[in-house]
């Protein structure tokens, strides 16, 4: 059995993209698991309406980060009261439904890069904030622990706390606006609740010449490319904060939950600050890291691609085995076919030519089915009529006429053993060759056989109807020796001769 896990992502960014990816790796080490994602871009009702389609879709388990505390709760209690279990990641919800809770501490982060702040700038200067997503819990948290780290610090004024939305444009505005509106306020520090937030803060900044370039600091610290490090290292940043993404940890979760399996009720990730000072050694580190899981990426997609083609390989087998039965099905059909319409074909022949015989020879409908007194015993047909022949039918008579020839001949010859076919066809002024093609054309048999069955109806009837032995009845029919006449008679009935008369 499978177990289907939605994923319900708040927004689309750098820092889900990393967790997407991991969340698709942990997935990759358990067979019986299918993520299904979805992304709500940053939109309320959005997320609402993809938690519930998730949820009617029937999954087993729902791995949401909410948008805004307020305005997505409902619909993960919802799913929540419906019986699926629910893990909560990164951003809070305002109920107590759900099953488990994994994040990083945003309060602790806002208040170490407060405290960052204030010792970078030695207790002394302006700082300007720019908030994430006003209703989203890290916003909050992230805030509340900066400012209580300031607050410390009677030197650090907080020049403007802005309401940014976690995006790089909104930021960027937000502080243009600002910084239009404020030309002669001095500002030593701008802290961005996320990096791409502090990055486009200093966006706004760069064109001013009227200010000194402030430090910038964010959140996320993420590895790669533009990310948080590597700003840091390259010092567009001044300092950034790790947010761990750790998808492949949520599977876990997921996983042990599913299978009833102890879990945490709540999880709090290790997260670090990222300064100059290990910058270096941290984008080294993760891109090892990435270098491994890139590898590890490849692999998989080649063995996915190998069972791909394996099951292609195995549908294609099965094809060629069904096709190559049904191919010798239908030629077996046709060889039954083919032999059955050459049995019809010969009763036709044989049939045609009793209708064709002499009207005394027939014997009447209802007659005993043992072997008649006609030597060479062929099956009953329709009465006679003592009308000539038609014009048509008078090939047929002479055929019949032949017949009656043949039969006679062979009558005449039932007891002589040593009888040939040379006889035979003597008798009917014939030469060999001539007699053995007209029988075999009529009868389909040759004159010999149709001799050995005529023999041998006439020992039956003999053995039917007189008091003689097997030994008599076998010479009166032309057999020279008892034994052999024993053999022939059981190959054409399925019997000994002595079982007749039982
Ligand atoms: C990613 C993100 C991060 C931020 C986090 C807050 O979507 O905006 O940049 O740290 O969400 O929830």
């Amino acid at each position: 059995m499978k177990y289907r896990i939605g994923i319900s992502q708040c927004s689309d960014d750098i820092w889900r993209d990393k967790q997407n990816a991991e969340l698709r790796m942990g997935a990759y080490f358990h067979d019986n698991v299918e993520l299904k994602f979805a992304a709500a871009y940053d939109r309320d009702e959005r997320q609402v309406q993809q938690i519930d389609s998730l949820v009617n879709s029937g999954i087993d388990l729902l791995i949401v980060a909410p948008n805004q505390v307020q305005t997505i709760s409902p619909a993960i209690d919802r799913a929540y009261d419906k019986g699926i279990p629910v893990i909560v990641f990164e951003r809070k919800t305002n109920s107590e439904k759900f099953t488990a809770f994994i994040s990083a501490d945003n309060y602790e982060m806002g208040r170490v890069m407060g405290e960052y702040i204030v010792s970078r700038l030695h207790g002394q200067g302006h700082v300007m904030e720019i908030k994430g997503l006003e209703g989203s819990s890290p916003s909050i948290e992230r805030h509340n622990g900066f400012m209580d780290a300031i607050k410390q610090s009677p030197g650090i004024q907080v020049v403007a706390s802005l309401q940014g939305d976690w995006t790089e444009p909104t930021a960027y505005e937000t502080t243009r606006q600002w910084l239009a509106n404020h030309q002669d306020v001095r500002v030593d520090l701008v802290f961005g609740a996320n990096d791409r937030t502090a990055m486009g803060a200093r966006k706004a900044f760069l064109p001013l010449t009227s200010h000194l370039s402030p430090l910038f600091c964010g959140i996320d610290g993420l590895p790669g490319e533009n990310g948080g490090i590597q700003l840091v290292r390259d010092s567009l940043l001044d300092a950034s904060y790790i947010y761990p993404t750790h998808g492949d940890q949520i599977i876990e979760l997921a996983v042990n939950i599913l299978e009833g399996k102890p879990y945490e009720k709540e999880t709090m990730l290790m997260s670090a600050l990222v300064t100059s000072d290990n910058a270096k050694v941290l984008l080294m580190e993760s891109e090892e890291i990435m270098r491994q899981a890139s590898q590890l990426d490849l692999l998989h997609s080649k063995a996915d691609n190998y069972l791909h083609k394996l099951d292609t390989q195995r549908i294609v087998n099965w094809l060629a085995i069904a096709f190559i039965i049904l191919l010798v099905g239908v030629l077996v059909l046709f060889y039954l076919y083919h032999l059955r319409k050459i049995a019809l074909q010969r009763e036709r022949v044989v049939n045609t030519l009793w209708n064709m015989q002499d009207p005394s020879d027939l014997p009447c409908p209802g007659e005993a089915t043992a072997p008649t007194t006609d030597p060479i015993n062929l099956p009953c047909s329709e009465e006679a009529t003592d009308s000539p022949p038609t014009q048509g039918e008078s090939e047929g008579v002479s055929v019949s006429h032949f017949i009656t020839r043949f039969k006679e001949a062979v009558e005449a010859r039932l007891a002589d053993s040593d009888v040939s076919v040379d006889d035979l066809a003597a008798d009917m002024n014939l030469s060999r060759v001539q007699l053995y093609r007209k029988v075999k054309a009529v009868t389909g048999s040759s004159p010999v056989e149709l001799l050995r069955t005529a023999r041998l109806n006439r020992a039956y009837q003999l053995l039917l109807t007189t008091d003689k032995s097997v030994s008599e009845v076998a010479y009166v029919v032309g057999f020279t020796a008892p034994s052999y006449f024993t053999k022939c008679f059981k190959e054409e009935y399925g019997m000994v001769p002595g079982d007749v008369r039982k």
